[in-house]
């Protein structure tokens, strides 16, 4: 203890421990633990780097950007494209049903946009139940477990602020029908919030201000945490990742999953075309012919609206967040055994509630702390045979970032009633919708029925033609 406070204080942060006497037993250990697993070097040296010497903004250089290639969509794609997925299809399918494809979450975010009290998986997201996102991302796995006809793995990344209630939420529901041995959390890395000077905040008495250390932190947390051995054991070898906040996710896609098994990837990516080009995501170009993300606030004006002899943005591979991760590969990377790999830390300037020197607690109402986070596509230029596969946005990304307006939970409703209502169509049933697609009901299909369009008229088919009702109909 006395180590450690000494270090803090030859480090300009003694003020973490100021109240250390006054805290009881058990805020005193969590502080010590807290402290001990800060690395001052690194957050000064982040400090220097990315606040002081405002690193962050010269990763945005343009230089020798391209679009990065990609493997289209059967229909845009061409002669031999539909062949293609099919056998990439048949591939993933044959990975699934030997048991090598775990599903993993990243939940360990802290959903502030939303401001959701809770687990963000924990929000109610469809159109009549309200089902959270954890539940029917369990659904979807568990259609796919019995589909193949083995039990799927489910990794749940979550943060040392959220850990113990989503936890608690799994429980509560009976892990959705699911095996609780083949549900595994486990707690991705924190980083302190410092001020303007480099100096750690704290959040209350005795309490460092923490944030988890991004989604990028979720490859060493599958290494630390013991689940790249646990996957290993359980004879997973390839990883399908995806996103707490995105309900239209096909969390267990056997084309995407063959496309990369079949070019020996390790890390594989879902893009779909940008809608405008303002659009707020990330977009997959290359340089040296190597692919990466650029984020769109880096992304030069002139690039961003550029367009290709078809009138077609140039620029145009919108990243949704969705992967397939060689085991391997998040060994190698997540485990440091490739020195020259290393996640870059990335600089938010936030909103961080914090206490003042006079020890009163201040809710700042401008950005006052400095976050660092990793991003987990930042790993794609270390990746062997990096594969990027377009998706329809309307069958895989929807996501719930904000409270309203723009990806809210309004606009991830309405997707989800135009994915039933078309798929509903699509087995024939008379359904009139407005010109966007929407049903002039509220119903909602379970995973459990059906999870694609394929599986829906197949299921429906199965049901002998009963009639909608005009009301809350729930397919179970
Ligand atoms: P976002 O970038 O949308 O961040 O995360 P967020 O923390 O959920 O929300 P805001 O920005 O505070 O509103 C995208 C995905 O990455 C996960 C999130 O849980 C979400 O699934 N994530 C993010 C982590 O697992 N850990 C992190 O440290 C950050």
């Amino acid at each position: 203890m006395n180590e450690l406070r000494a270090h803090y204080e030859a480090n300009g942060q003694g003020h973490v421990f100021a109240d250390f006497e006054t805290l009881p037993e058990a805020a005193q250990r969590t502080l010590l633990e807290h402290a001990a697993a800060i690395d001052l070097a690194e957050i000064a040296a982040l400090h220097r780097e990315l606040v002081v010497g405002d690193g962050a903004r010269a990763d945005a250089t343009a230089a020798g950007l391209e679009p990065a290639d990609f493997i289209p969509l059967p229909r845009s794609g061409g002669t031999g494209y539909p062949g293609l997925w099919q056998e990439a299809t048949r591939c993933g399918e044959e990975a699934l049903r030997a048991g090598r494809v775990a599903a993993f979450t990243v939940a360990g975010g802290q959903g502030t946009r939303l401001g959701f009290d809770g687990p963000k998986g924990s929000y109610g997201v469809t159109p009549v139940l309200g089902k959270s996102l954890f539940q029917v991302f369990a659904e979807k796995i568990l259609a796919a477990s019995r589909l193949y006809g083995r039990p799927i793995s489910w990794y749940l990344l979550t943060s040392v602020l959220n850990h113990d209630e989503t936890v608690a939420f799994f429980e509560r529901h009976g892990y959705f029908g699911l095996d609780p041995e083949r549900v595994h959390f486990f707690n991705q890395g924190f980083m302190p919030a410092v001020d303007a000077e480099g100096r750690i905040l704290m959040s209350d008495i005795g309490k460092i201000a923490l944030s988890p250390d991004g989604h990028g932190g979720s490859l060493r947390a599958l290494v630390r945490s013991g689940s790249v051995r646990r996957m290993e054991a359980e004879g997973i070898d390839t990883i399908s990742y995806f996103q707490v906040d995105n309900p239209l996710v096909r969390c267990l896609d056997p084309a995407f999953i063959g496309f990369h098994l079949m070019n020996d990837s390790e890390l594989s990516s879902k893009m779909v075309p940008k809608a405008y080009p303002e659009e707020k995501v990330g977009v997959f170009c290359q340089r040296d012919g190597k692919p990466l993300v650029v984020e769109y606030s880096d992304l030069p004006d002139a690039l961003m609206r550029e367009t290709d002899a078809q009138g077609q943005l140039r620029f145009r591979a919108g990243s949704i967040a969705i992967h397939v991760f060689a085991r391997g590969f998040v060994d190698r990377l997540g485990g440091g055994g490739d020195a020259a790999a290393r996640l870059p830390f990335h600089l938010a300037h936030k909103k961080v509630p914090f206490l003042d020197e006079a020890g009163v607690l201040r809710n700042p109402d401008s950005p006052n702390g400095y976050k660092f986070e990793m991003f987990v596509f930042d790993a794609l230029p270390f990746a062997k045979n990096p594969v990027i596969v377009e998706t329809e946005r309307r069958d895989d990304f929807s996501p719930v970032k904000n409270a309203e307006g723009l990806d809210s939970p309004r606009t991830c409703r309405d997707d989800q009633l135009r994915q039933f209502a078309r798929w509903t169509q699509a087995a024939g049933v008379p359904l009139d919708t407005d010109e966007t697609g929407l049903p002039p009901f509220a119903f909602e299909v379970s995973p459990l029925f059906a999870d694609t369009e394929e599986r829906f008229i197949t299921a429906w088919e199965r049901l002998a033609h009963r009639p909608i009702p005009t009301g809350g109909l729930v397919l179970v």
